[in-house]
C-alpha cells in the first residue's frame, strides 16, 4: 500500500510541477522522490528475502499496481469489480496489459445448445471460452481443486484451442450443472462474487426436447418411458430453479437456447453484458436437431397422451422451426 502512495504522489507532483519552479522546490521534489525510492527498495528486499507467505502478498501488491498503472477513467464505477488485469505466468500481455479482462462462466446442461453457443462466443476476436473444463473429474475432486482450476483459467494460464492472445477481453468456460457445480455451489458462488465473475445461464425452454435429444445420442428413434416422464420433467425444472436461485447473488444473465436461435439480438445482449465491443458472431456448428419431435421418437402418441392437460403440455406443440 505504501508503495502505491509513493507512485501516485510522485506522478501527480511531476505533472503538476510548473516548468519554472524555483530551485528549492525542485530540490525538495527530488529529495522526496529519493526517499520514496529508498523506502520501496527496502520493502522489496524485505519481501523477497522472507518466507512464502509474504511472497504471496507481494504478488498481490504487484497485481494492484498493474491496475493502478492503467487508466481507469472512463470506466463506470459499477464495472470496476468485474474488470481485471491478469498477470499470466506463462506469457506477457504486452501492449494489451491495460486492456481489462472480464471473467465469465456459462452454466448449462447437456443438450442445451451450449456447444453451439460457445463457438459463437469464440468467434469474437476478444473472447476465450475454454470448453467443458470440469468434465475432467480430478479438476472437481474437491473445492480446492475447483478453485485452483478457476484461478488458472482466469489468470489466462489455461491453454486450449480457444485461448486467444494477450488481447483477450473476456475469458471463461462452460460448466454443466452435473459436473461438480451443485456439490460445490457455495464455494463457487463465493468465488464468483469475490472475484467478480459474471454468470451466463443457458437453458432450454423445452426440456422434453432436451431429454429426447439426449436419448437420440444413444439410440435412433428411442422409446421414452412415459410412466416416469412427468416426474423427470419436474425434477429438471426444479434443478434449474434451484440453481438460478442459488446463483442469484452473482452478476448474471439468463438465456434460453430457443430464444438465441430465433432472435440474434440475444447475442448482442450477451456482448453488452460482458462490456465487449459488439461484433457479428458466427458458428459453423449445426444446431441440435430439427423437425418435429414426433419424427424422433417411437412412441410419440404415448408422450402426447401423458403430457396433455399438464403444465408441460406446451412442450408437445411449441416448436421452433428453422
Ligand atoms: C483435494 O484433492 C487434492 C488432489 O486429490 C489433494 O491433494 C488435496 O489434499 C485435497 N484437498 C482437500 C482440502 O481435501
Ligand atoms: C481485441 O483484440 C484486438 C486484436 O487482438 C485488440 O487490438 C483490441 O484492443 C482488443 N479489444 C479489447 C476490448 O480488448
Ligand atoms: C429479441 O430480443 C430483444 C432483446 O433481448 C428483445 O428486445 C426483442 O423484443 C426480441 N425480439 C423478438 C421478436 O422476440
Amino acid at each position: 500500500m505504501a508503495e502505491d502512495l509513493c507512485f501516485i504522489t510522485k506522478d501527480t507532483l511531476i505533472i503538476k510541477a510548473p516548468k519554472k519552479s524555483p530551485l528549492l522546490l525542485r530540490m525538495l521534489l527530488l529529495a522526496f522522490a529519493m526517499v520514496c525510492g529508498v523506502y520501496m527498495c527496502t520493502i522489496c528486499l524485505k519481501q523477497t528475502t522472507s518466507g512464502h507467505q509474504t511472497k504471496n502478498k507481494f504478488q498481490n501488491i504487484e497485481l494492484i499496481d498493474e491496475s493502478q498503472r492503467c487508466d481507469l477513467s472512463g470506466i463506470d464505477q459499477s464495472e470496476i469489480h468485474y474488470l481485471h488485469f491478469p498477470n499470466p505466468k506463462t506469457f506477457s500481455r504486452e501492449e494489451c496489459s491495460c486492456n481489462p479482462v472480464r471473467y465469465f462462466a456459462i452454466l448449462s446442461m447437456q443438450r442445451s445448445g451450449s456447444g453451439w453457443f460457445e463457438t459463437l462466443l469464440n468467434s469474437h476476436i476478444n473472447v476465450s471460452s475454454n470448453g467443458e473444463i470440469f468434465s475432467v473429474r480430478e479438476r472437481r475432486i474437491n473445492a480446492s481443486a475447483v478453485v485452483k482450476t478457476m484461478d488458472k483459467i482466469y489468470n489466462l494460464d489455461w491453454f486450449t484451442s480457444a485461448s486467444k492472445n494477450e488481447c483477450s477481453a473476456a475469458v471463461g468456460f462452460k460448466w454443466m450443472l452435473n459436473q461438480g457445480l451443485i456439490e460445490n455451489q457455495k464455494v463457487v458462488v463465493d468465488y464468483f462474487n469475490k472475484k467478480g465473475v459474471s454468470t451466463i445461464f443457458l437453458f432450454r425452454r423445452n426440456q422434453l426436447r432436451r431429454m429426447i435429444s439426449a436419448r437420440i445420442l444413444a439410440k435412433y428413434k428411442p422409446k421414452i418411458d412415459t410412466s416416469g416422464l412427468i416426474r423427470e420433467l419436474q425434477k429438471l425444472e426444479e434443478t434449474i430453479r434451484k440453481t438460478l436461485d442459488y446463483f442469484k447473488s452473482t452478476r448474471h444473465i439468463v438465456l434460453y437456447y430457443e430464444d438465441v436461435v430465433k432472435n440474434r439480438t440475444k447475442l448482442a445482449d450477451v456482448q453488452d453484458f460482458l462490456w465487449l465491443p459488439r461484433r457479428d458472431l458466427h458458428s459453423r456448428q449445426v444446431k441440435i436437431h430439427r423437425g418435429h419431435l414426433s419424427d424422433h421418437v417411437e412412441n410419440w402418441k404415448d408422450i402426447e397422451q401423458t403430457l396433455k392437460g399438464t403444465s408441460f403440455e406446451s412442450f408437445i406443440g411449441a416448436d421452433y422451426r428453422k
